[in-house]
């Protein structure tokens, strides 16, 4: 039986979760940043400020829900990259230094291995298959990945510009909805008419699998601008047109992406956006007309940033017995699965020394 206690504090959430055998959730709690709502967007010095805040609470609630102590942790991960590097280093020095106090193994991870290994919790290892394809789309990222397992990764294509959740974001600000736009863009979308804007689908070339949504954007703020009283029934008929463009963009590039990879057994969705009901039907569909299986976090609270996808990864991480690619991970180091599982305590020069993973 293997506890590992999951940091994540990438961006705006302080979240901690204590998992069992990289599946089982023990205990998780998140402590948000309703502090941005105001601003559209996350300021990076309050974020880093709020973080140092509440960590604690965070920590202590998930200690106590899963019933067990740091002593009984065989592992700690921390999400070490990429995010806000002020961010970051909360969780990274709360890490480090409960690690060092309890002579506990600490687990670098990166955030999209992070994301990726959601898919494995509250399901059994088995239900993943491989080749797995997996579609990333959070407020940072919108990127493609090919895995022939957990320790072989390649990107195939991501976003030139703005992330899909981003755009999301960017959208609620400019029709004046709040943060974080992508839940309330949906609610929206749901009672809106799609066809009374007229949005771009933006594909650049036919075989290219890249995607882009800064024109998507561009062309929301050029109709906002151009609207003198934007009542409900504006919003709602935006967020639906929003909402059809950019599914249109993802079933497009996805389908084309497991074409060109006819041995792809399942197709992934993860990240924060992968919270959309509309989102996943479509890509859901995508992959069955081709028999491919999909899957997606179990619950909405494992597709945004949370403690538990990071402690799965670490598990993750430890069952291969090696580093993922350097797409991953490039500070990550090799772990050996056998010294772990001995027990490190006599080892201490295998702790990270602290800070070394914010570059
Ligand atoms: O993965 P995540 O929690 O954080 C990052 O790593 O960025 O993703 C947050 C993003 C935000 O942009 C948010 O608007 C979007 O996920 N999001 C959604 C939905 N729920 C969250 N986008 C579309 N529909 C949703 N239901
Ligand atoms: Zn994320």
């Amino acid at each position: 039986m293997h506890n590992i206690l999951g940091i994540e504090t990438s961006c705006d959430d302080t979240a901690f979760a204590v998992v069992e055998n990289g599946q089982q959730v023990l205990g998780m709690h998140r402590i948000g940043q309703p502090f941005h709502n105001q601003y559209g967007g996350v300021v990076p010095e309050a974020a880093a400020r709020l973080h140092a805040e509440n960590w604690q609470q965070a920590y202590e609630e998930t200690l106590t829900q899963s019933g067990k102590t740091l002593t009984d942790m065989d592992a700690i991960a921390v999400t070490f990259a990429p995010g806000l590097q002020t961010s970051l280093l909360t969780g990274v020095t709360v890490a480090n230094t409960l690690a060092a106090d309890r002579c506990i193994p600490l687990i670098p991870v990166h955030h999209l291995y992070g994301h990726i290994s959601s898919l494995f919790l509250e399901r059994k290892q088995e239900e993943i298959l491989f080749p797995l394809m997996v579609f990333i789309v959070s407020g940072g990222h919108t990127h493609l990945y090919r895995l022939e397992d957990m320790a072989h990764a390649r990107i195939i294509s991501a976003t030139r510009d703005d992330a899909a959740g981003e755009a999301y974001d960017k959208v609620a600000k400019m029709l004046g909805l709040g943060y974080p736009g992508g839940p309330i863009v949906e609610q929206y979308a749901a009672k809106g008419d799609s066809a009374r804007f007229a949005l771009p689908r933006p594909l650049p070339a036919k075989t290219d699998l890249d995607f882009s949504f800064s024109g998507l954007k561009a062309t929301v703020y050029r109709l906002v601008q151009q609207q003198d009283d934007i009542d409900d029934s504006f919003r709602t008929d935006m967020c639906a047109a929003f909402e059809a463009a950019v599914e249109d963009t993802f079933t497009r590039k996805i389908g084309q992406a497991l074409t060109q990879n006819p041995d792809i057994k399942q197709l992934g969705f993860v990240g924060g956006v992968s919270a959309n009901t509309r989102l996943s039907r479509a890509l859901e569909r995508v992959a069955t007309e081709r028999n491919i299986d999909f899957v997606k976090p179990v619950k909405t609270a494992f597709s945004t940033d949370n403690g538990a996808m990071i402690a799965a990864a670490a598990y993750q991480l430890l069952r291969a017995g090696l580093k993922p690619e350097k797409d991953f991970a490039p500070a990550l180091p090799v772990l050996d699965l056998q010294t772990w599982l001995e027990g490190l305590c006599e080892e201490r020069d295998y702790l990270p020394k602290p800070g070394l993973w914010v570059q």
